[in-house]
Order: C-alpha cells, then sequence, then structure tokens
C-alpha cells in the first residue's frame, strides 16, 4: 500500500510517499481502508521531534514511522474477538499512540471507532475526533459551560476552536474568539459575536472579563488568565506552551484557592464523545470545517500549511 513516511525527525520535507506493508489486524482489531485522515498539532511535535515527543517514539529516530491519527474509512477485515462491527462499516476515530493513518490502511481496536453517519462525508469525518472532543471535554467536563456566560475562546480559527464556538452557540453564550487577522472573517461568519486579532489586542489587558476561557495556545501567563476571568470564572486549557502548561498545574490549584477563579486542564479522553458528535451532527449542529482537501502525495504541503498557522478549522487529506 501507499503511505506517508519518515525515518528521521525533521520538516515536513522528511516525509515521502512511500510503498510499504499494508498493515494486518490482530485478533481484536479491525483493518480499515482510510479514505480520509486530518493532521494535528502532535503530529507536527511527532514530526519534528520536540524532547517530549522523542520520549514517545525514540530518542534518536522515529519508531512509529507513519503518522496520522484522525481517520475515516470502510473496514476491510476484522479479527476474530471483534464484536462492535461488521465487513463494510464506514468508521472513523482517534488512533493517537499508534498512529499509522497517512496510509491506505490502517488497523484500529474497537474502542477506538466509532460507526460515521451515511450524511457525514470522509472528510468531515476525519475532521472531528481529536478537536472535536478536545472542544466538547474542554467546555463541557471541565468548563461546565451554561447559558448567558460570556466565552472567549483563545487561538479560536483552528480545529478545535470551530468546533468550541458551533458546540458553545447551542448553550446561547456570548462568544470572542482571539486569532490572527487572516482568520476573524471565517470567524465572524462562524458566529463569534466578537474578533480579536492577537496580534492588535491583548485580551488579557483590555479591561473585559470573561466567565469561561477555552485556551488552545496557553501562551501567557497564569496569572493574565486569573485578571481575565471574572469573579466565579473558569479557565482551561487545552493545550499550548509546555512551560505555561506547568504553570498552570502547579499554579492552578493555589489560583482556586485564594480567589474564586479556577484554572483547568484537558486531558484528552480519545473517542469518549463521538457518539454526541454524531448526534450533533445529525441535528445539523455542527459542521467541520476543512481546510483542502489535499491529496495523500500532498502530505507535506499540508503540514507546511498547517505549520505555518495558515489553516482554517481542520487540514484533511484525502486517501
Ligand atoms: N490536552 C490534551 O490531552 C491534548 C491532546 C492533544 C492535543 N492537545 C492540544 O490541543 C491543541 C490543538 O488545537 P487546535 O487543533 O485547535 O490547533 P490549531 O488548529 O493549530 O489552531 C490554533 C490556532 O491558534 C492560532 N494562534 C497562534 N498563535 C496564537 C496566539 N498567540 N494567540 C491566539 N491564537 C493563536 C493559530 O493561528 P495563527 O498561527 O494564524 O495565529 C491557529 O488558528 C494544541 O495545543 C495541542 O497541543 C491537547
Amino acid at each position: 500500500m501507499k503511505a506517508i513516511v519518515y525515518t528521521k525527525y525533521g520538516t515536513p520535507d522528511v516525509l515521502e510517499l512511500k510503498e510499504v506493508d499494508k498493515p494486518i489486524p490482530k485478533d481484536n482489531e479491525v483493518l480499515i481502508k482510510v479514505y480520509a485522515v486530518s493532521i494535528n498539532d502532535w503530529d507536527l511535535g511527532l514530526l519534528q521531534g520536540d524532547l517530549i515527543n522523542r520520549l514517545m517514539n525514540g530518542l534518536l529516530k522515529p519508531k512509529i514511522k507513519i503518522l496520522g491519527s484522525d481517520i475515516a474509512g470502510r473496514i476491510e477485515a476484522i479479527g476474530k474477538n471483534v464484536k462492535k462491527f461488521q465487513l463494510g462499516d464506514e468508521v472513523y476515530g482517534d488512533l493517537s499512540g499508534r498512529w499509522g493513518g497517512f496510509a491506505e490502511y490502517s488497523c484500529a481496536r474497537e474502542n477506538e471507532l466509532a460507526l460515521k453517519p451515511v450524511a457525514m462525508s470522509f472528510e468531515e469525518a476525519a475532521a472531528i475526533p481529536q478537536a472535536g472532543m478536545l472542544a466538547i471535554q474542554g467546555l463541557h467536563d471541565k468548563g461546565q459551560i451554561h447559558s448567558g456566560q460570556k466565552l472567549l475562546i483563545n487561538g479560536a480559527g483552528g480545529g478545535v476552536g470551530t468546533f468550541a464556538v458551533q458546540i458553545s452557540k447551542l448553550y446561547g453564550v456570548e462568544v470572542t474568539g482571539v486569532d490572527s487577522s487572516s482568520k476573524l472573517e471565517m470567524m465572524r461568519s462562524m458566529g463569534f459575536d466578537h474578533v480579536i486579532d492577537y496580534t492588535q489586542e491583548d485580551f488579557t489587558k483590555n479591561g473585559h472579563c470573561y466567565d469561561l476561557i477555552l485556551d488552545v495556545k496557553t501562551n501567557r501567563s497564569i496569572s493574565d488568565y486569573a485578571r481575565a476571568l471574572c469573579s466565579n470564572g473558569i479557565y482551561v486549557t487545552v493545550g499550548g506552551s509546555m512551560v505555561r502548561l506547568l504553570q498552570a498545574l502547579i499554579l492552578g490549584p493555589w489560583i482556586s484557592m485564594i480567589s474564586k477563579k479556577n484554572i483547568r486542564i484537558v486531558g484528552l479522553k480519545q473517542n469518549k464523545d463521538l457518539a454526541y458528535m454524531n448526534e450533533l451532527f445529525e441535528a445539523g449542529k455542527i459542521k467541520p470545517v476543512i481546510d483542502g482537501p489535499y491529496k495523500l502525495d500532498e502530505v507535506p504541503k499540508a503540514f507546511r500549511h498547517f505549520g505555518e498557522g495558515a489553516h482554517k478549522g481542520k487540514v484533511v487529506i484525502t486517501v
């Protein structure tokens, strides 16, 4: 089968389209003919090989050589212990941990997959798993979103932000989105009530306060974020600078103790809320924002686009 392979850490130039062996599913796995896959920040980290990702995937060179976690496709073979799926089922899910999505075929365990609604395209399905779960788990599980709140999403024009605004609108909250100028028009068209260009304005210093902040960048000090929260406000980070995340982990409980403000961190629960995403999609309440689709041999170009932060929504590859 064809796959995008890398044998050393580096820029998207190290990604090569190659002929490799088709994977064979174990007894508890299915073999999926992949039709679409999307790029996540984690794929970029694994490609570039920062320290954390090297600890996970090999210090000197990558052990797992095919990246790509968010896949959508059709089941082509089934291990003998698989109960939930049948041949021909159209499925999608987040395979991070095993990866292997930038390929014509991939294997997955049944708990990593959900059935894809008929009306959802493979490209839409591949856009959902990781960013959709982070948006839901950030807003619901950690953020306890409810009507009448003022919500701010920092890094709002990418994968998580474009799902988060659609979900938050179901609660009747007033949503402000922060991103670079090239994304603000798209964000307004998606329903953001207010948009802020972070190159022009610092939302932590503009005198406004928010009941809930969902942050995908976490590039400011925790005291800056606390200042931007209203009394009883909740700040939820899904990711960003490692130093800032450590700060949130260590200082967050203190801030919660001495003020009426909460600092919380999302630990992704992969695929937990795919059934809920299916419900929202079928009710016409969410629609993934797709940048692309690119073709499999364009994955290096798609990674460059993603790495420059030039994408809007999710960068998707059709296989
Ligand atoms: N918690 C977990 O368990 C877990 C698991 C997996 C991933 N993650 C995290 O989840 C996040 C993924 O988010 P995503 O998919 O939405 O990423 P994304 O698609 O890359 O979106 C990020 C957006 O932030 C914008 N941005 C860049 N610098 C900014 C700044 N200083 N202020 C405001 N916005 C800025 C980017 O646009 P411009 O570049 O044009 O500015 C981009 O539109 C990552 O932080 C990742 O580490 C967390």
